[in-house]
């Protein structure tokens, strides 16, 4: 089984994606992880050093290699800004949009010092981009989670839910 975790910015997509994968007997694989690990360097330097339009060319390398793994994949929040990789994500047949609202996220995000995105962007700016990307994650997802007033063991506990469903 292949499980996809997408979401915006400190939705929490790496953490849940850890429990699930623990209990779910799945190793995790984490897209922005092994995205440092592969390149030598952090997502802020691949920004900083060559820009946005590579780190999104390199993504799209990971996701290709990535999708056949039994695993729990945990993606950075821009994996649906390519029409590629909406598509590759279509075909999935477990793939979570982890849901926040945008001003839970921002209380999170607003000190943040390593995304790239949150550097460059206002809140404003941050705005319009979480809210064009709604419909681009619900567009590649099945089920959508509303994290916004739940813990980490309840978001658990509806994903698990899901996944006996499917
Ligand atoms: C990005 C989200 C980040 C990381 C990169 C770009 C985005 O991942 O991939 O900074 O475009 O939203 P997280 O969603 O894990 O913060």
């Amino acid at each position: 089984m292949t499980i996809f975790l997408i979401g915006f910015m400190g939705v929490g997509k790496t953490t849940i994606g850890k429990e699930l994968g623990a209990l779910q007997q799945l190793p995790v694989i984490d897209m922005d992880h092994f995205i440092e690990a592969k390149e030598g360097r952090a997502i802020k330097d691949i920004f900083k050093e060559d820009g946005e339009n590579h780190f999104r060319a390199i993504e799209t390398v990971v996701l290709k290699e990535l999708m056949t793994k039994e695993a729990v994949i945990t993606t950075g929040g821009g994996i649906v800004e390519r029409q590629e990789n909406r598509d590759l994500l279509a075909d999935v047949e477990d793939v979570f949009h982890l849901y926040c609202s945008f001003e839970v996220l921002w209380e999170r995000l607003k000190e943040d010092s390593e995304r790239p995105l949150v550097q460059k962007n206002s809140m404003d700016g941050l705005l319009e981009l979480y809210n064009r990307r709604l419909s681009l994650y619900r567009s590649v997802s099945k089920i959508e989670i509303d994290t916004t007033f739940k813990t980490i063991d309840e978001t658990i506990s509806e994903l698990e839910r899901n996944l006996q469903l499917g």
